[in-house]
């Protein structure tokens, strides 16, 4: 699903962000990227995404190259993945089921599709009944479904999040792992960068962990991390 060769990322500023990585998921993977402030973990994901582009190495997403694809191939990209994120990025005088049915009207999908398909994922999320309720009426959990339902409208084969928990309670970020757990099981391959420890340790899923801009350590599922 996803391939890195040799990737150093050095932004303008001169900050080497990434320095050598390679690694590969495979579909349907839950991958947590772990590591401490400043280590690479959203440079990384900012690869995946072409947010950035890297200094040196190859990527490829779906069996496409990242690196040189064509600028007018990059929404194509970015329909194949979902992107959750820490403060939500919901559009504050939309409802609920309009947030998500803006995520499938740019990329051309007809009104039958959204209507039936922002119907699915609010049922996926748990927020029947939230349809018309704007994001200021939703708690952060709430917010945080409705941007997992929005990630995965356009039924991505990748869901990246970066620290989809940071602003939640420990309770709630539970609930919002059961929820990324459920989607991974269901097929989607999970990338999520976080800083939660205990989240980590108790989902025994791989962990990649970074260190100024390395691999410091890559653990398989099922292991316990060192
Ligand atoms: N656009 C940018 N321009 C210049 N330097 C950047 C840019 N984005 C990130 N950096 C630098 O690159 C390094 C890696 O940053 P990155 O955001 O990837 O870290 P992170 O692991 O996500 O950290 P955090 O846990 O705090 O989110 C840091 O030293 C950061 O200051
Ligand atoms: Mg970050």
């Amino acid at each position: 699903m996803v391939q890195f060769y040799n990737v150093s990322k050095v932004y303008a500023n001169g900050v080497k962000a990434l320095d050598d990585i390679s690694l590969k998921i495979d579909q349907g993977e839950f991958l947590f990227l772990m590591g401490p402030s400043g280590a690479g973990k959203s440079t990384l994901i900012k690869m995946l995404t072409r947010e950035e582009l890297p200094t040196r190495g190859q990527i490829f997403v779906a069996a496409r190259s990242v690196v040189r694809m064509k600028k007018n191939e990059v929404p194509k990209l970015r329909r194949n993945m979902g992107i959750v994120f820490q403060d939500f990025k919901l559009l504050e005088n939309k409802t609920v089921a309009e947030n998500i049915a803006f995520a499938m009207e740019v990329v051309g999908a007809s009104s039958r599709d959204i209507r039936t398909r922002v119907d699915e994922v609010i049922g996926m999320v748990g927020l029947k009944g939230k349809e018309t309720s704007l994001p200021s009426q939703l708690s952060g959990g709430e917010q945080q479904r409705v941007g997992i339902a929005r990630a995965l409208a356009n039924r991505p084969l990748l869901l990246i999040a970066d620290e989809p928990t940071g602003n939640l309670d420990v309770d709630t970020s539970h609930e919002i792992m059961e929820l990324l757990y459920d989607i991974n099981r269901r097929g989607t391959t999970v990338v999520m960068a976080t800083h939660a420890r205990d989240l980590v340790r108790a989902a025994r899923r791989r962990v990649l962990t970074l260190e100024r801009g390395q691999i410091a350590s890559d653990t398989p599922a099922g292991e316990v991390e060192a």
